[in-house]
This record gives structure tokens, C-alpha cells and sequence, in this order.
């Protein structure tokens, strides 16, 4: 089976770079910031696969190039470096298509891709939501850039989304300022699944909720991914979220990949010290 997903050699420097930006930063150096330079290397190197269906955990400390490495999927920022091949990508249409790799695609040909193939749940809810429109109205920006154009169709589908992600309708005209942070998050939920993606980018879901929320909305995704047979990136530094959701695990630290595997063989029996270290500090 092929992967859906192929992400090679992928690399993100915030700064001027210079040659020895990769060189001088790195687990073994101690850092992600360039001696040389003073660039920072949020992610250097980071290679893995994705299969249709499947669940990859990314675990690692404050700073390892977590979220930067969803933001680069998402295309939200230019990659200094890599590539990143999707299978079988064969948007309908008004949508484009995109053979190779996607990096040194067009931004018009990555916007199609993203609107049509992903959907993201932001660490930070101001990132993926506006808290000044309605919630419903977030979901319909989505939808309207995904394609869908009949107003009484959209709402129904933001509406319909909000009930499986637990928003009573009667609050979808609200903006999500007025939301709990528990709320908040399953509108970025809703959302991110309007358009049917392939891939949905999950960066810390659940944290910062209250245990039972955070509970309801684990429940709530593993469901989803069921339902839907969703590829996912799954952001935490929660080992337990990782342990339930996640097939298979990446391990980043200072911007690279350390360790990935079976996230039962990860958590069990973990080969870098780092992740020893990781695992040990939340049994
Ligand atoms: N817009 C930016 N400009 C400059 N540096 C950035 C920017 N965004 C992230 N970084 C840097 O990239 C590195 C990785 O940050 P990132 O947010 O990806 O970490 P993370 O693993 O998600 O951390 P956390 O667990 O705290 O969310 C950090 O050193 C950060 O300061
Ligand atoms: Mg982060
Ligand atoms: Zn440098």
C-alpha cells in the first residue's frame, strides 16, 4: 500500500539563515537556535509517511517544532526546505491538481489543496477561528472556500456539524468570543471537518480543557476518525492522548525527528533517552 502522505526532508528556519544553521543546532548541540546566525530551526530534517486511515501521534517538549511542523502542512508558512507528496489527490471541481511535490506548488494550487483536502484544530483557537463572526459563519467561510455556494445548504451543514461537536444550534449565531475554551475548540472541531479532508492537523486539542471536556472531546474524535476514516496528525504532549489515539508516533526535540515507531513500543519501551525521559516523567 502506498502512503497517502509523504513528507521528506522537511525544514523550517525563522531568520536570515546561513550554511551552518543545520549543523550548528540539533539534539546534540543542545538547541534550535543558530550560534552562528541567531536563526531559529523550528523543524530540520522531519521525514515520515501516512497511511489513508491512519493516526500519527507528535510528541515532544515546549519548542520542538510541534506546531510549526502542522503550520508547514497546512501551508500556512513557506518551508525553507523539503517536500511533501499527497497520493491520489483528486479534488472535484474548480479544484486543481497537484502532482509532486506540493512545496514548490503555487500558492493559488496550495490554498485549492488545503481547502479541499485538510482541516486544522489550532493550539491557539484565535488562530483558527474568528472570534468576531458567528460560529456558524466560521464554518461557512470554510465551506465557501471549499466550494459550496447555495446559503441554505451551508447553514444546514455548519448546523449539522456544530450538533456532532456538541454545540447546541440554538448558539451557532454567536461569535465563538462568547464560547468556553472547551467550546471553542470543538467549533475549530466543526470546521475543520466541513470540508470532508483527508488529513485533519490536530495541535493540542484538548489542552487547557477541564478533565471531563477534555474526556468528551477524545471521545468525540476517535469517533470521528472512525466515522470518517481520517488520516490525522495528532499534536500533544499528553502521552495519554497519544496512547489512545495514535497508531504510530514521532518524537521531536529542538526541531527534529528523535525517535518514531509504534506508540506502544514508544511508550513501552522508549530507545532515546529523551523520549525515556518524556515517558517517564508522566507514567
Ligand atoms: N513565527 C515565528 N517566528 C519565529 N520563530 C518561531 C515562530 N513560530 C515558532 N517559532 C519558533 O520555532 C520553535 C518551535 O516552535 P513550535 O511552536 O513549533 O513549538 P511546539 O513544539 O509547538 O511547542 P509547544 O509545546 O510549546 O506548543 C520555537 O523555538 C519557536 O520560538
Ligand atoms: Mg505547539
Ligand atoms: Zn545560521
Amino acid at each position: 500500500m502506498e502512503p497517502m502522505v509523504r513528507v521528506e526532508g522537511l525544514t523550517k528556519v525563522f531568520g536570515k539563515g546561513c550554511h551552518e544553521c543545520l549543523v550548528l543546532t540539533g539534539p546534540e548541540h543542545g538547541g534550535n537556535l543558530c550560534t552562528s546566525c541567531g536563526s531559529v530551526v523550528a523543524c530540520a530534517d522531519v521525514t515520515f509517511d501516512l497511511y489513508e486511515g491512519e493516526v500519527l501521534g507528535v510528541v515532544g517538549e515546549s519548542g520542538s517544532g510541534k506546531s510549526s511542523l502542522v503550520r508547514l502542512l497546512h501551508f500556512d508558512w513557506d518551508a525553507t526546505a523539503g517536500a511533501f507528496y499527497l497520493n491520489g489527490h483528486h479534488p472535484g471541481d474548480g479544484g486543481v491538481r497537484v502532482d509532486g511535490n506540493l512545496l514548490s506548488a503555487s500558492s493559488y494550487q496550495k490554498k485549492g489543496v488545503r481547502d479541499r483536502t485538510m482541516g486544522i484544530v489550532y493550539q491557539n483557537p484565535n488562530l483558527g477561528l474568528r472570534m468576531d463572526i458567528s460560529a456558524g459563519g466560521n464554518i461557512a467561510e470554510k465551506l465557501l472556500a471549499a466550494g459550496w455556494r447555495h446559503v441554505g445548504r451551508i447553514r444546514e451543514r455548519a448546523a449539522g456539524l456544530l450538533e456532532k461537536t456538541e454545540i447546541p444550534v440554538q448558539r451557532m449565531d454567536e461569535p465563538p468570543s462568547r464560547f468556553s475554551g472547551g467550546m471553542q475548540q470543538r467549533v475549530q472541531i466543526a470546521k475543520a471537518l466541513s470540508n470532508n479532508p483527508k488529513i485533519l492537523l490536530l495541535d493540542e486539542v484538548t489542552t487547557g480543557l477541564d478533565l471531563s471536556v477534555q474526556a468528551r472531546v477524545l471521545d468525540l474524535i476517535r469517533g470521528l476518525q472512525r466515522e470518517f476514516h481520517l488520516s490525522m496528525i495528532v499534536v500533544s504532549h499528553d502521552l495519554g492522548v497519544i496512547r489512545l489515539l495514535c497508531q504510530r508516533t514521532l518524537v521531536m526535540r529542538y526541531g527534529r525527528v528523535v525517535e518514531m515507531g509504534l506508540t506502544d513500543q514508544i511508550l513501552e519501551d522508549p530507545q532515546h533517552p529523551y523520549t525515556q525521559l518524556l515517558v517517564n516523567s508522566q507514567l
